[in-house]
């Protein structure tokens, strides 16, 4: 469950008030005479909090923003900096604290408590890192690190799969990390990004890039034309949920405006790393998607949303929006970077719209949907990176171009990002509808002595198939009668080696993590299912009864997709539970 709900928040927003908060959040209570009451601001912190600030606006929607600067600059958001930084935003301790709290790369300390060490190392336990002896790793630096200068954390896959196992230590990624490379890296003091050689502007354009932008704003294309040849191309939207992209703008358009847009850049899912693949290559092809979207839907800004787990695509956006605006393609200020801080429900589009609105990352109860009332109860148009980046593809090559890549009844091209027991993993560019097995191949086949036990068709959501269930066409819908989905197209391979019943641990662990904690099937449900499937005998009867209340009540996809990897494996896994860790070491954790 995230910090926020965990109490953390509520205990400290209990001392606010105090007499410097405005008016409006003191209310009519009566406080004793020459007793102020609640935490005290201090100049110095309020000095220290303005410079940070600088001129920006003091928005409500620019909190995480702020409180990402003063973490970046301080290392942890101390109560005082928290104090200060709500008299200058005016906004009451508690919505302050609360938002803090949510987010896990927020270190908020109290008064009295030591402030956390100055490095801190994260090491991703998530499904492929666990398959490539994460546990250990994690076990080991934690008991070479010395606490006072180093802490070892667990975080959640880090989108960088395909070199698992991996660490972060401060912003800088080590890859295959080993305790030897991890400490290497601490002991050279290097915190900040590699940041890969990628496409520039210039460079884009050299090859013709925002051509398609330029014939589509001085009216050489129609909105409509446009939407049909999307339509015409069967593009659905790549974040999971596979909606067609023509029939989205269609209805944002038909809700009166202004509108906004939205770019989804959360990529979360366990497994999946496709929006870093091209973000971290070709920036501009979103871009251009992202901008014909926004001149389609007359969208009045874009925002960006993009985690924090990505530092490098941070970066490269932030450079590529200025060039942007250089180059007159956009005014300035028309596109917004928004950085995340560290919560995989950011990337379900109402929790997005909310952390952008500078709060928790709550989904919103639908109806109403975000195409009518989104950010800032505008109409918005949400669409993730790798949907925009086929976009100008689409138009300048044309819809038959995209279309007739499928196979299988598949429509169009998917960026598949696999991971696991293969020996070649990485983003494999390849037909909608192509097999689970046809991927292993492209993959360069099985490692070394392993045999394809399963496989997990869309990372830790879409459920655990068997390798007798690998020649299946994978695309939007054709997994449904097994109670399965591709979403982002996320593919973890498992091989006769790997103990399924550790899998599923380890994915329902992630979830219960990762939920809001809105919600009680969610909350509670996530948590109840970890507690039962580290049983050494699974009750099918009770975590079948736990799924359907989880799907039936649960207000967002995470709470409704977590059950789908346990339902699955007792149905393809008779004998599974929890035996060994993922990689059948039986010394389990
Ligand atoms: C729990 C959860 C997490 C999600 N994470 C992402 C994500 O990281 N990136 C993304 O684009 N969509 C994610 N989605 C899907 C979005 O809600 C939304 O459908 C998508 O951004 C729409 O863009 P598209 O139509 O281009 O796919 C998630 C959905 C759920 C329920
Ligand atoms: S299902 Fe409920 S608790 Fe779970 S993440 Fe969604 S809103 Fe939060
Ligand atoms: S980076 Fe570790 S599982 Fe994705």
């Amino acid at each position: 469950m995230k910090k926020g709900k965990s109490g953390v928040g509520q205990k400290i927003v209990a001392n606010g008030g105090g007499p410097d908060r405005p008016a409006r959040n003191i209310g009519s209570r009566k406080r004793a005479r020459g007793f102020p009451k609640g935490r005290q601001l201090e100049d110095a912190a309020l000095r220290e909090v303005r410079e940070l600030l600088g001129s920006r606006p003091r928005r409500p929607d620019l909190l995480i923003e702020f409180l990402h600067l003063i973490q970046d600059r301080y290392h942890y958001l101390s109560a005082r900096h928290l104090r200060a930084l709500c008299e200058e935003m005016r906004l009451s301790q508690a919505a302050v604290y609360e938002v803090a709290t949510f987010y896990s790369h927020f270190d908020v300390i109290k008064e009295g408590d030591t402030p956390p060490p100055p490095t801190t190392i994260r090491v991703c336990d998530s499904i492929t890192c666990e398959l490539k002896g994460a546990e250990a790793l994690h076990a080991a630096l934690k008991a070479h690190a010395n606490p006072s200068q180093v802490r070892v954390l667990r975080a959640p896959c880090m989108g960088r799969c395909d070199t698992a196992p991996v660490c972060e230590i401060g912003h800088l990624h080590v890859d295959h990390a080993t305790v030897d490379s991890v400490e290497a890296v601490v002991e050279s003091g290097k915190r900040e990004p590699v940041i890969p050689p990628y496409q520039t502007l210039a460079e884009y354009r050299a090859k013709g890039g925002y051509s398609v932008l330029q014939s589509c704003r001085t009216g050489a294309r129609t909105v409509e034309s446009v939407i049909s040849t999307l339509s015409d191309a069967s593009l659905k939207g790549l974040g999971g949920a596979g909606f067609p992209v023509g029939r989205k703008w269609q209805i944002v358009r038909s809700y009166h405006g202004p509108r906004l847009m939205t770019i989804n850049g959360d990529e979360g899912e366990p497994g999946t790393f496709k929006d870093r693949f091209y973000l971290e290559r070709e920036p501009h092809g979103m871009f251009e998607g992202a901008l014909i979207g926004a001149w389609a839907v007359e969208a009045e800004r874009i925002y960006l949303y993009m985690r924090d787990e990505y530092p490098a695509v941070l970066h490269i956006l932030a450079h590529e929006i200025a060039a942007l605006e250089q180059a007159g393609l956009i005014e300035p200020g028309f596109i917004e970077l928004r950085r995340g801080a560290g919560a995989y429900i950011c990337g379900e589009e109402s929790a997005m719209i909310e952390s952008i609105e500078g709060k928790r990352g709550y989904p919103r109860n639908r109806p109403p949907y975000i195409a009518e009332v989104g950010l800032f109860d505008r109409p918005t148009l949400n669409q993730n990176v790798e949907t925009l980046h086929w976009i100008p593809q689409i138009l300048a090559k044309g819809a038959k171009w995209f279309a007739d890549h499928g196979v299988n009844g598949g429509k169009g091209f998917r960026s598949w990002s696999v991971s696991g027991r293969v020996r070649k993993p990485g983003v494999i560019v390849a037909p909608a509808g192509i097999t689970a097995r046809e991927l292993i191949e492209r993959a360069g086949g099985m490692e070394e002595g392993q045999t394809f036990k399963a496989y997990l068709p869309g990372g830790a959501s879409g459920g655990i198939l068997p390798a007798s269930l690998a020649d299946l066409p994978l695309d939007f819908g054709t997994l449904d009668k097994y109670g399965s989905f591709v979403g982002s197209h996320a593919i973890v391979i498992f091989s006769d080696r790997d103990d399924i019943g550790a899998v599923v641990l380890n994915l329902l662990r992630f979830f219960k993590d990762e939920s809001c904690g809105q919600c009680t099937p969610c909350r509670v449900g996530c948590d109840k299912a970890v507690a039962l499937l580290e049983r050494d005998k699974w009750d099918e009867e009770l975590l079948n009864e736990l799924a359907q209340a989880m799907r039936d009540a649960s207000i967002c996809g995470l709470g409704q997709a977590a059950p789908n990897a346990f339902i699955t494996a007792m149905e393809h896994f008779p004998h599974a539970t929890a035996r060994s860790d993922v990689a059948g070491r039986p010394d389990r954790y």
